[in-house]
Formats: structure tokens, C-alpha cells, sequence
């Protein structure tokens, strides 16, 4: 009796400390019931071909990322020949050295919990690709740096491109060739992008204004998107591109500094718009030759929105910047059920729970984690 009651207490004791180190707070909006790794026991890799193991495996998995995982340089680096690419036309060819490994990113399984410790938490010179029917990942608390900043074909950071249940949570990409985030062209399902950082700040920008360009790139075909409690900064374009039969509903983001345009809504798209901070954003919506639809709750339009969706709606602030009109109704009468949990702030509370909540290192801080745009309060 003494020696089960001693293991039933050391195995309660295990199941805390598992459940501590794991995913924080749950998946909510279009992505709630997302559980990744679920209960598997978190552990550590020990380098990069263990991180890739386990990534790639069909094992559930709760994977910690407790330090930096470098990948740059690990195949070797090779020549990219512009001149079979016809951006440039007649222009003459040149050749130069990139990153290998930054070019395809880690195929990630299903079943994943992919954990950043503390701030700690960096993955280096290779993104990570979900596709071909990848459901149930979770991306929390991870750094995603260096894919070849320097050529825009260089490298995606995190790529969907036919999945289901994903949520990518207080994640930071910065300094990449392509696009920070992608989608397509297979249907993504239901995706959760929350309190995450997208840092536009680099020197190989394709505006020539250090700001980067490709940014969020919405192209799947039947995705649901909650884009909630983002910092998207010093972008230049494409911060989010969205097309193809798709919802996207992005609140409680803060924009800053973008030299460009912020939404770029493409036909068969509907985007719904709210309770964001827009500061010194060129142009928040690109007026497309083929649009979407799109309803951006402005205070005139407001009680609209309130009376279709059934709820308080939150209307958007722009500082310094351009405008943001569009008020499609349809976007509102034919939103999914399904976008579950979502709390949708003022936006005068948006700048600062987003400075204190999104990116890397502000799981469970003192930061104000019930201002972050989650379900439930990190453990
Ligand atoms: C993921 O987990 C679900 C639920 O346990 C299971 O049905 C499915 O087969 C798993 N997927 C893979 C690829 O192992
Ligand atoms: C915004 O971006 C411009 C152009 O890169 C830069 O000169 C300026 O300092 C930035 N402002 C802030 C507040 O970051």
C-alpha cells in the first residue's frame, strides 16, 4: 500500500512538471481544440538532426526549443543562377551563395507541440513546412530567423499548404527571403495566429527602405484564419495578401510603421477587419483590381456589425496613417460558426497588451497575460 501510494504520488508529481513545461494557455478562434503533442511528455532534442527527427516523425510529441538550433551551413551553401529566372529579362545574370537548408522547411508531422523555454527558444536558417494533410500543430514561443534575408526566393518561415487545426502562438519571425508566413495553395482548415511578432526590419529590403516586404501571404483554398494580437512592424507590402475562398479575421493587431500596404484583399476572400491599431501605416488596404470582401468596423458602421454577428464589434484606430473603409456586409452574414473563445478588446487597450504579449519570451509574464489575446491565462 506504502508503494503505490509513493508511485501514484511521484507520477502526479511527473504530470505537473510535463504539464508545466508545455504549451501555454489553449487554442482559441478557428483553431480552438488544437492540442498538438497533447499530453506526450515534453523533451528536449539535443541538436538539429534530433529536432529534425522529431519534427518529422509520426510520433505526438511535445518538443522544447531550450536554446538556439543553427541550421545555417549545414548542407553547405550553393549558387543560385538568376539567369533561369525571368524576373530581370535582359538584364545580365550573376550568381552568389545562399543557404541550402533554408530553401525547404522542416517537414513537421502531425500531432506536434513545437515549445519554445523562456526566451530562449530560436530556430536558425530553416522554416517549418506543414502540408499534405498535417492536422493538429502547435508552434508556440519560437524564434524563426535568418532564411537567407538576402534573396527574396531565400526562404518561407512557416509555410501551410494543406492542413488543419494549426495554431502558431507568441512566435517571432524576422529576417527571411520570402514570406514570414504562407498559406497555400491546398486548403489550411482552421489556423490560429496569435500574439506573434512579424519584425519587417532588414537590410536586403525589397522596397529599399529596410522594410520587408513579403510578409503574410494568405493563398489556400478554404482556410478559416484568426490573426488576433499580432505585431506586425516595418513592413513595406503584403501585411496579409489574402486570396482564394478564404476567411480571415484579423483583430486586435497593431500595425506599426509600414511603408507600404498593410491588407491587400483578393477576390474570393473575406476579410473582417477589427478593433486594430493602425500607426504610420501607408496604406492599410490596397484598393486590389480584383477585391474581396471586406468589412473594417469604423464607428458609423459599427452597429452594423453588431447587429449581424450578434455581438459588440470593435472598431479600428488609425494613427498617421491612411485610410480604412470597407464595409461589406456579406463578409458579416455568411461568417462561420466555429471561431470559438475569442475575446475582442477595445482598441485603445490594443498597443499596449500587444507591446507587453506578442512574440517570443512573454509566456505567463507579469506582462499582463490577461490582456493577451488568449482563451485562457497561461499556466
Ligand atoms: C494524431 O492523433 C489523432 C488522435 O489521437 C490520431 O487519430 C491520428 O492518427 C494522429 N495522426 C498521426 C499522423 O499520427
Ligand atoms: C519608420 O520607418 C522609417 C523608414 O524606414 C524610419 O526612418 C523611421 O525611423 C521609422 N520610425 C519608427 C518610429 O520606427
Amino acid at each position: 500500500m506504502a508503494l503505490r501510494m509513493s508511485l501514484v504520488t511521484s507520477l502526479t508529481l511527473l504530470s505537473a512538471h510535463a504539464h508545466a513545461a508545455g504549451v501555454s494557455g489553449t487554442a482559441f478562434g478557428f483553431a480552438s481544440g488544437t492540442t498538438g503533442g497533447s499530453d506526450a511528455t515534453p523533451a528536449t532534442p539535443s541538436d538539429i538532426s534530433q529536432l529534425s527527427e522529431w519534427l518529422t516523425d509520426s510520433t505526438p510529441r511535445v518538443i522544447l526549443i531550450d536554446k538556439e538550433f543553427n541550421y545555417l551551413g549545414s548542407a553547405g551553401q550553393n549558387a543560385i543562377d538568376l539567369d533561369s529566372s525571368d524576373w530581370c529579362g535582359d538584364y545580365p545574370s550573376t550568381s552568389c551563395d545562399y543557404d541550402k537548408e533554408a530553401l525547404n522547411g522542416i517537414a513537421v508531422g502531425s500531432n506536434k507541440s513545437i515549445v519554445g523555454v523562456g526566451s530562449a527558444g530560436v530556430i536558425r536558417g530553416k522554416g517549418l513546412r506543414l502540408a499534405n494533410g498535417v492536422k493538429n500543430v502547435i508552434i508556440q514561443n519560437v524564434h524563426i530567423t535568418e532564411l537567407n534575408p538576402q534573396y527574396i526566393w531565400g526562404g518561407d518561415a512557416i509555410t501551410l499548404d494543406g492542413t488543419d487545426q494549426i495554431w502558431i502562438d507568441h512566435v517571432k519571425v524576422s529576417l527571411v527571403g520570402r514570406q514570414m508566413f504562407v498559406s497555400g495553395y491546398e486548403a489550411s482548415g482552421k489556423v490560429t495566429i496569435s500574439n506573434s511578432e512579424f519584425d519587417g526590419r532588414t537590410s536586403w529590403s525589397a522596397s529599399c527602405d529596410d522594410h520587408h516586404y513579403w510578409t503574410v501571404l494568405g493563398y489556400g483554398k478554404d482556410d478559416q484564419v484568426t490573426f488576433a494580437g499580432n505585431y506586425i512592424h516595418h513592413t513595406s507590402g503584403r501585411s496579409p495578401k489574402l486570396e482564394f475562398n478564404s476567411y480571415w479575421h484579423a483583430y486586435n493587431n497593431y500595425w506599426h510603421n509600414n511603408t507600404g500596404h498593410a491588407f491587400d484583399v483578393v477576390k474570393e476572400t473575406k476579410a473582417l477587419i477589427e478593433g486594430n491599431v493602425f500607426s504610420e501605416v501607408n496604406t492599410p488596404s490596397e484598393t486590389d483590381s480584383s477585391p474581396g470582401e471586406t468589412f473594417a468596423v469604423t464607428s458609423s458602421d459599427k452597429s452594423t456589425c453588431d447587429s449581424i454577428l450578434g455581438r459588440a464589434c470593435a472598431v479600428n484606430s488609425l494613427e498617421s496613417s491612411g485610410e480604412l473603409s470597407a464595409s461589406d456586409e456579406s463578409v458579416l452574414s455568411s461568417w462561420p460558426s466555429g471561431e470559438s473563445d475569442i475575446t475582442v478588446l477595445d482598441a485603445s487597450k490594443v498597443r499596449a497588451s500587444v507591446l507587453a504579449n506578442a512574440g517570443v519570451g512573454k509566456l505567463g509574464g507579469s506582462s499582463g497575460a490577461s490582456n493577451a489575446v488568449t482563451a485562457s491565462a497561461p499556466t
